[in-house]
C-alpha cells in the first residue's frame, strides 16, 4: 500500500518497556508513514537521541518497574526538555492515571495518550505535534538566518530624541508579558520594534509568531489564528495548527489589527481574556501562554468611535501603546539610516560606493518621506544601482527636490516661483497643516494654491 501522508518521512521515537506494545506501535505508525525507532529504556532513549533527530518522542510513562508513581519517566521527561526545548513529547499513561497524565503535562509533555490507546486519537496527537514541531523549527532556522545576515543582531537606529521615549519603552515593558499595540504610520518601523520587544522578553529562546490581519478573509483570517480540525469546511483535508497555539510560550505578533473583522474580534477579545480557544471545526478547547503584540498604521481610536473596532478589545490590547513617529519627525536619524541602508545594498550589490555627496544628502534629510523608513531604504538600494561611483550624488536619488528642475529665479513668473514654493513645502513636511504654517498661510489659502497649480 502506497501511502502519501503530510507527515511522511517523519521520524518518531517511541520508548516502552513492553516488546508487544512497542510492535504495534511500530506497525500503526508505519502505517501513516513514520520512520520508526525503538528504545526499550531512558538510557536507550538518551542514546538515541544523541544518534540523530527525531520529530516527536512517544514515551511510555508507567515502566513495569514503576506503575504506580511514574517517577522515572517524569525524570527522562525532565531531562528530554532540558536538553531540547523544541523537541516534542508525548506521553503514554496506563488508563485511569489522569493525575500523571496532568504532571507530565505541567512538566512540559506536549500531549498524553491513555493506554489502551485510540489509533485515530494517537495519530491525530502525532500529526499535530510533528507539523507543530517542523514549524517552530522552520521559523527558528529563519531567526537565525535573519540575525547572521545583519551580522550582530538586526539594525535599530534610534538616535533621534523622538526615538528616545519608544526605546525606554521597549526596555521597561519588554520583559513584561503585558499586551503591547503599536502605531504608526507605514514603513515607520512598527515590525522591528516588535521583534524588538520579543527579543528583550524571555520568551526569545523561541521564535515569535507572526499573523496579519490585512487582506485575508474572515475564514481565512479564524482558521490561520486558531487552527481547523479535517473537514471544518471543504478544503479542510487534516488538522492544522494555528498562529495562536503554534505561539503558546511564545510571542505572537498580531499585525494590522484594525483589519480583524467584527465576527473575529469576539473570538479574540474571549482568547484575551482566558486564554482558551477551539480549533475552527473542533469543541476541545485548548489553553495556550501567549503575549500579544499587535500593530496598525490605522487611527484605531478613529476605528473605535467610529465603532468599527470594539473598545473593550482595544483595552486589552493597548496596556502600553507605542506610537511611533513618522520619518519627518526623527530627521536626525536620517544620515545614519541612509548609511546603514548604503552599506547594506552595496554589499548585496557588490558595489562600491564611499557614502553620500553633502547635497545628496542634504536632499534626504530635506525630503518629506511619506513611506517613512522604508521608502528610505528602497531609495538608497535605486541610488546603489545608479550610482556610478565613487559617492551617491543628488542625480543618483531620482527624488530631486523641487527647486532642481528650476531655471534661474529671474526668469521665472511670480506663479511659477510660488508654485515651487508650495511643492517644497508639501515635500519637507508631508502634510497640509504644516506646511501651510512654514508658508505663513492658512490652511485654507494653502488648498487653494494646490489646486491652483495643480498639486
Ligand atoms: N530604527 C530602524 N533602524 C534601522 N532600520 C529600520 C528602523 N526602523 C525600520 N527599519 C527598516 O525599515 C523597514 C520598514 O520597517 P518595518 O517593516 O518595521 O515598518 P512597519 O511600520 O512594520 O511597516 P508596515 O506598516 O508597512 O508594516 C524595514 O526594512 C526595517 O528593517
Ligand atoms: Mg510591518
Amino acid at each position: 500500500m502506497i501511502i502519501s501522508s503530510p507527515v511522511a518521512g517523519a521520524r518518531i521515537l517511541i520508548a516502552d518497556d513492553q516488546r508487544d506494545v512497542l510492535e504495534a506501535l511500530r506497525l500503526l505508525l508505519k502505517g501513516d508513514g513514520y520512520q520508526i525507532d525503538t528504545a526499550d529504556s531512558p538510557a536507550a532513549v538518551l542514546q538515541a537521541l544523541e544518534r540523530r533527530e527525531y520529530d516527536v518522542l512517544l514515551i511510555d510513562l508507567n515502566y513495569a518497574r514503576d506503575t504506580t508513581s511514574g517517577q522515572e519517566g517524569l525524570d527522562l521527561l525532565a531531562r528530554l526538555r532540558a536538553a531540547d526545548e523544541s523537541l516534542p513529547v508525548v506521553v503514554m499513561t496506563a488508563w485511569g492515571s489522569v493525575g500523571l497524565a496532568v504532571e507530565a503535562m505541567r512538566r512540559g509533555a506536549r500531549d498524553f495518550i491513555e493506554k489502551p490507546w485510540d489509533n485515530d486519537r494517537l495519530l491525530t496527537v502525532l500529526r499535530t505535534q510533528t507539523e507543530l514541531g517542523r514549524a517552530l523549527r522552520r521559523s527558528t532556522r529563519l531567526e537565525a538566518h535573519t540575525r547572521a545576515l545583519s551580522d550582530g543582531g538586526p539594525a535599530l537606529i534610534a538616535d533621534a530624541p523622538a526615538m528616545q521615549p519608544v526605546l525606554q519603552v521597549v526596555a521597561r515593558v519588554g520583559p513584561s508579558n503585558a499586551n503591547v499595540l503599536i502605531t504608526g504610520e507605514h514603513g515607520t518601523g512598527k515590525t522591528l520594534i516588535a521583534q524588538a520587544l520579543h527579543a528583550v522578553s524571555p520568551r526569545a529562546s523561541r521564535p515569535m509568531v507572526t499573523i496579519n490581519a490585512g487582506g485575508v478573509s474572515e475564514g481565512v483570517f479564524e482558521s490561520e489564528l486558531f487552527g481547523h480540525v479535517k473537514g471544518a469546511f471543504t478544503d479542510a483535508k487534516q488538522d492544522r495548527v494555528g498562529r495562536f497555539e503554534l505561539a503558546d510560550g511564545s510571542t505572537l505578533f498580531l499585525d494590522e489589527i484594525a483589519n480583524v473583522p467584527p465576527s473575529q474580534q469576539q473570538k479574540l477579545l474571549r482568547v484575551l481574556e482566558t486564554g482558551e480557544f477551539e480549533r475552527l471545526g473542533s469543541s476541545r478547547t485548548r489553553k495556550a501562554d501567549v503575549r500579544l503584540i499587535s500593530a496598525t498604521n490605522a487611527d484605531i481610536h478613529a476605528e473605535v468611535a467610529a465603532g468599527r473596532f470594539r473598545q473593550d478589545l482595544l483595552f486589552r490590547l493597548n496596556t502600553i501603546e507605542i506610537a511611533l513617529p513618522p520619518l519627518r519627525g526623527r530627521r536626525e536619524d536620517i544620515p545614519r539610516l541612509a548609511k546603514h541602508f548604503l552599506g547594506v545594498h552595496a554589499r548585496r550589490y557588490r558595489k562600491t560606493l564611499t557614502g553620500f555627496d553633502p547635497s545628496a544628502m542634504q536632499v534626504l534629510t530635506d525630503y518629506a518621506w511619506p513611506g517613512n523608513i522604508r521608502e528610505l531604504d528602497h531609495a538608497v538600494e535605486r541610488a546603489v544601482l545608479m550610482a556610478p561611483g565613487p559617492s551617491v550624488r543628488t542625480a543618483d536619488l531620482g527624488l530631486r527636490p523641487a527647486a532642481d528642475s528650476a531655471g534661474r529665479l529671474e526668469d521665472m513668473s511670480l506663479e511659477e516661483v510660488e508654485a515651487i514654493l508650495v511643492k517644497k513645502a508639501m515635500a519637507r513636511h508631508g502634510n497640509v497643516s504644516q506646511a501651510a504654517k512654514a508658508l505663513g498661510l492658512s490652511r485654507s489659502a494653502l488648498y487653494r494654491r494646490l489646486e491652483r497649480h495643480k498639486l
